[in-house]
């Protein structure tokens, strides 16, 4: 791929809480990496935004496309319940591959149009329908993780898999995908109350032979919490029983982890392994307010998430918007969980922070997969406007125009929108 460079107002962030731009910049891109942010014009064909802000395209870290139908709806009950009531229902309907192709279009499309460059999601227990979903967001441009759910106990009969079923579906479902290039397969138990000893293992098994990611689910809700100090005796918390799986380390994605205790923080620490910080979901479902700050300062590496449907929008302006909104509202209430998240913050925690799960992405640092989006801010409404800074017109843009005016996207340096 030829080099060429973005020309416009470039902003990023190396590392939490300082931002990085260059007003009437050049991003030089070529074979599909950052060369440099430079204010000398380059020799090389150059695309002109008209001073439109150019960010690195946005990580979202956890979310359930089959659930994109019913986003939006269903907010009235908490975790256990709206699995059961709302949740499973609708991913039984996956079994029919008509309607599954209908649905992951309508999701694929919706998610194209949004910032987002980067996923890690969950389809349903159904192989066939997930390669479906991989096959749309191939399509759509968007790179990342997509998984084949896997199921064998406290689930309705229709979503109940036989447990070597699922072993040889998920064995089939990482063959199949290997035909997809920017989209990859991850192994992805639910949570523990939804897999049985003998799964986990086997799933286990498979991530260490293939040396293949993991993602599910860790301390989302006090209830569930509660369940697994039932189902797993034996462990000491809840993510030591994914630690006893071998499901834990730097290429594992744990969805939530509201409710760490002490030595769930050390064991995610040392493991390397990442949260998906879904402030939305954690909302809309009661389930609590993660204390971001709190690990930060102790080293754990975090990304944001929609946690789509308990997150109603797929809009990673509106994760950050959230995630600063419930990190003020903790830090009122109860300040052992730190202090409020700057906007520069959890900018950098939907772009580098889990950007960084899929490799070099979510920076313009040198040698960074070039994921741009390029946003054109002028049709912003404020009177302001041309007094603002660069970041200041960025925080503008993630409040009041969240996923508006996006002009041009860009994954690995190939135009996809
Ligand atoms: N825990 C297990 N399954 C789910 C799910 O689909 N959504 C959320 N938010 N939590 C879960
Ligand atoms: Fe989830």
């Amino acid at each position: 791929m030829a080099a060429f460079a973005i020309h416009g107002d470039i902003i990023w962030t190396e590392e939490p809480g300082a931002f990085r731009y260059n007003e009437g910049g050049y991003l030089v891109i070529s074979d599909g990496k950052v060369v440099s942010v430079s204010d000398v014009r380059p020799d090389c064909e150059i695309v002109e935004t008209d001073s439109s802000l150019v960010i690195p395209g946005l990580t979202d870290l956890h979310l359930h496309a089959p659930q994109y139908a019913f986003a939006g709806l269903y907010m009235d009950e908490e975790l256990l319940d709206w699995l059961n009531h709302h949740t499973f229902p609708e991913e039984g309907k996956y079994s029919d591959p008509v309607y599954a192709g209908k649905a992951y279009s309508a999701f694929a499309d919706d998610l194209q149009r949004t910032a987002t460059t980067r996923v890690a999601v969950f389809g349903t227990i159904h192989t066939d329908s997930t390669l479906l979903l991989m096959d749309k967001l191939e399509k759509a441009g968007v790179a990342g993780y997509v998984g084949k759910v896997n199921m064998d106990r406290n689930s309705p009969d229709y979503l109940t898999e036989n447990t070597d079923a699922s072993v040889a579906e998920t064995e089939r479902f990482i063959s199949m995908s290997s035909r997809f290039s920017s989209i990859k397969p991850i192994i992805t138990p639910r949570f523990i109350p939804s897999c049985t000893d003998n799964l986990m293992q086997s799933l286990g098994r498979i991530a260490y032979q293939q040396d293949l990611p993991v993602q599910s689910h860790l301390d989302e809700n006090l209830s569930e919490v509660e369940w697994v100090k039932e189902l797993c005796p034996w462990a000491s918390n809840y993510a030591d029983a994914y630690n006893h799986y071998s499901m834990l380390g730097p290429k594992s994605i744990m969805a939530h982890c509201v409710w760490l205790n002490d030595d769930e923080i050390k064991l995610l620490r040392e493991s390397g392994t990442y949260i998906a910080h879904s402030p939305s979901s954690n909302t809309n479902l009661s389930s609590g307010i993660a204390p971001i700050r709190k690990y930060l300062e102790a080293g754990l590496k975090i990304g944001l998430a929609t946690d789509v449907a308990g997150g109603s929008s797929l809009s990673m302006f509106r994760m950050i918007q959230d995630a600063i909104a419930v990190s003020k509202l903790r830090w009122r209430f109860d300040a052992s969980g730190g202090k409020a998240l700057k906007f520069s913050e959890a900018f950098y925690l939907a772009s580098k922070g889990g950007g960084s799960f899929f490799g070099t992405t979510g920076s313009f640092e040198k040698g960074y997969d070039a994921d741009v989006v390029v946003i054109d801010d002028s049709r912003q409404s404020t009177i302001l406007l041309k007094s603002l800074s660069v970041p200041e017109r960025l925080e503008f843009y993630t409040y009041r125009h969240p996923d508006e005016f996006i002009k041009a996207k860009y994954v690995k340096g190939r135009r996809v929108l």
